[in-house]
């Protein structure tokens, strides 16, 4: 038929990605929809590990609550456990996501929201739903099928499948959240760099309470070392908790050179007892499926309208718990961009940044991640199991870690380096939240942030142009802000003292002239906002006459260290540029 239905941006996927996409929109009044090719959400735990990041988006889309009310919480994600089964031997454990307690002081004086586990079954339905409430349209059972773009807009063809009848969708943009078989990432030949499928994993899901094996080492993962745990997958055999302590996930890899294992009730079952080490255990198995580790990103996210964002333009293993984090900061990235363009406040220039800042985040995660797997193979050296394949033989080399001789020490010392190695995996605090810009989007004043100790372990907050802002407690004798709270994604933000009020007026009125939503804050005593700690003072790095401009994902965009001689002209000359207002 003829049918054409219209919007402003169409978006591909109910995954993180895609939900979050679509609830970014509705909050920013633009017109959505959001298609699906199944008849619901995720139907399997996958993602689960939510960092502080992510918690911020939500907590800036006022979802915060919700989120924490499905999620495990933080002080159960951290005693991660290695052993030779579950109810066998355990080897050793590594606090983890921040919560060892000199690391849990970094994350607390990071953020105003900790890392809890909430597994993709829980989290999609609260974004789909708010997405829903706020405004966008969304149809599920309903596939991309190809689009064709102009210089005004887009045109997607999409199936109902339910009724086989296939329509148009014309957008101003197409956004593809479409996961890791991304069609449109195909279709608009994004480059991409490394390859897909390098090892082959197996999802096992199940019930049975082992609460009394493992409440007292609270943990989202229990790493199992058994025979065939270092062949393909993500690095040796994981139960991971979806609800404690009675629903659990098996992560099990095999060699993708082999044919690919059949997997049924029989097999899924032996699998459960065998990493539980309860051989009597009477599961029940509610799912089981194959996929693939890959090492992938795109070097190139986009093309003319159409965005790819999430899985889509960077896949790899969950080490590091990095997917859909990632995927919900590349739309909280976009989409405000997306918003500016369409409503007039910025060029079409504005869009290219989408790129150029995102694209060095999917190098560096998909590195990351890949590398974190294959570090497991230092457990396995300091083990001394490297290629052993016979269970006795592997425990009569993993008992001579027990022995007062040299070999026994060198074995022991081996160990504690390895697990000092896996911080980089369950610590990676720089990893988890230290993206630092360099873009149009951003007026960089020469200076980067100040270097880290180690830029994987640990975040430096700073408020060089480029760099997230600096998290700290401000409000007043009745309320505690955080400094994201003062700049929400539906506007620009600038921040000053009580020595620079002078641009609350510049603020306005570049506000008004330019028809951009921005507003000034001044913190100080006596003012709206007070600096409850003094923190504010010591992070701020302008002086107090100066300012920092905020973009709505909390960026920032350009700082003045002090008062100009005419700050609403400095403002107007930087907001023109960051906007590609030529
Ligand atoms: P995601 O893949 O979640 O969503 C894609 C969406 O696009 C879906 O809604 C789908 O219906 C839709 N879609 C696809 N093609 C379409 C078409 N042609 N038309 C319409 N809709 C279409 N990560 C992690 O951190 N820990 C983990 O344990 C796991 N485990 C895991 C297991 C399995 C089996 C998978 C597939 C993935 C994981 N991941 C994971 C990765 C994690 O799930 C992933 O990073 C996020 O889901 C990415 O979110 P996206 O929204 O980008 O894609």
């Amino acid at each position: 038929t003829g049918q054409v239905v219209e919007t402003d941006v169409l978006v591909v996927g109910s995954g993180p990605s895609g939900a979050a996409a679509s609830l970014m929109l509705s909050e920013l009044g633009i017109d959505n929809i959001m298609i699906t090719k199944y008849r619901w959400t995720a139907n399997t735990p996958r993602a689960h590990i939510t960092n502080q990041r992510a918690m911020e988006v939500f907590r800036d889309l006022g979802i915060e609550d919700q989120v924490l009310v499905d999620a495990t919480a933080h002080d159960l994600v951290g005693d991660t456990v290695f052993c030779t089964s579950i109810a066998g031997e355990e080897i050793g454990r590594i606090r983890t996501w921040g919560t060892r307690p000199d690391r849990e002081a970094d994350y607390q004086l990071a953020s105003p929201c900790l890392t809890v586990d909430i597994p993709q079954t829980y989290l999609e339905p609260i974004l789909v739903r708010n997405a829903t409430i706020r405004g966008t349209q969304a149809r599920f059972s309903t596939e991309y099928l190809s689009h064709t773009q102009d210089d005004d807009g887009v045109t997607v063809e999409v199936l109902d499948r339910l009724t086989a009848h296939r329509y148009r969708i014309r957008a101003k943009y197409l956004i593809g959240a479409d996961g890791a078989r991304s069609q449109i990432a195909a279709d608009i030949d994004l480059p991409f760099e490394g390859a897909m499928d390098i090892a082959g994993s197996m999802n096992i899901t199940f019930t049975a309470d082992i609460a009394a094996l493992v409440d007292h080492r609270p943990s989202v993962l229990y790493w199992v070392i058994q025979p065939g745990s270092n062949v393909g997958g993500i690095g040796t055999g994981l139960v991971r908790m979806v609800r404690p302590w009675n629903e659990w996930l098996i992560v099990w890899g095999y060699d993708i050179n082999q044919p690919p294992p059949v997997l049924d009730d029989a097999a899924a079952t032996q699998i459960v007892r065998d990493l539980l080490g309860m051989p009597d255990l009477e599961p029940e198995i509610t799912g089981y499926s194959l996929w693939g580790v890959n090492e992938m990103y795109a070097t190139n996210l986009q093309r003319g309208r159409v965005f790819c964002v999430g899985d889509a333009v960077h896949r790899h293993p969950p080490s590091n718990g990095l997917g859909s984090n990632t995927s919900i900061q590349d739309s909280y990235n976009l989409v405000w961009k997306i918003a500016a363009v369409l409503s007039g406040q910025a060029g079409q220039g504005l869009l290219d940044t989408y790129t150029a800042e995102r694209a060095p985040v999917a190098k560096r995660i998909v590195t990351r991640a890949n590398r974190s797997a294959r570090e497991f193979a230092d457990i396995f050296t300091a083990l001394d199991i490297e290629g052993l394949t016979d269970p006795a033989e592997m425990a009569a080399a993993m008992n001579r870690r027990k022995e007062n001789t040299p070999e026994g020490a060198a074995m022991r010392a081996a160990l504690v380096d390895a697990m000092e190695t896996k911080n980089y995996e369950f610590n990676a605090h720089g990893v988890e939240l230290g993206q630092f810009y360099q873009s149009d989007a951003v007026i960089s004043d020469g200076t980067s942030p100040p270097p880290s100790l180690d830029p994987d372990l640990y975040h430096v907050m700073s408020t060089s142009p480029g760099a997230h802002l600096p998290h700290a407690w401000v409000g007043d004798q009745n309320t505690k802000l955080a400094t994201m709270d003062l700049a929400p994604y539906r506007r620009w933000t600038l921040i000053t003292g009580v020595a620079g009020e002078q641009w609350e007026e510049a603020a306005a009125k570049v506000s008004a002239t330019m028809g951009i939503p921005l507003e000034a804050i001044v913190i100080g005593p006596g003012r709206e906002v007070t600096d409850l700690y003094f923190d504010w003072a010591r992070l701020r790095e302008v002086g107090e006459a100066g300012a920092l401009l905020i973009r709505p994902d909390k960026h920032v965009a350009w700082r003045s260290q002090d008062l100009p001689t005419d700050p609403e002209a400095a403002l107007r000359a930087a907001m023109t540029q960051l906007l590609c207002r030529t």
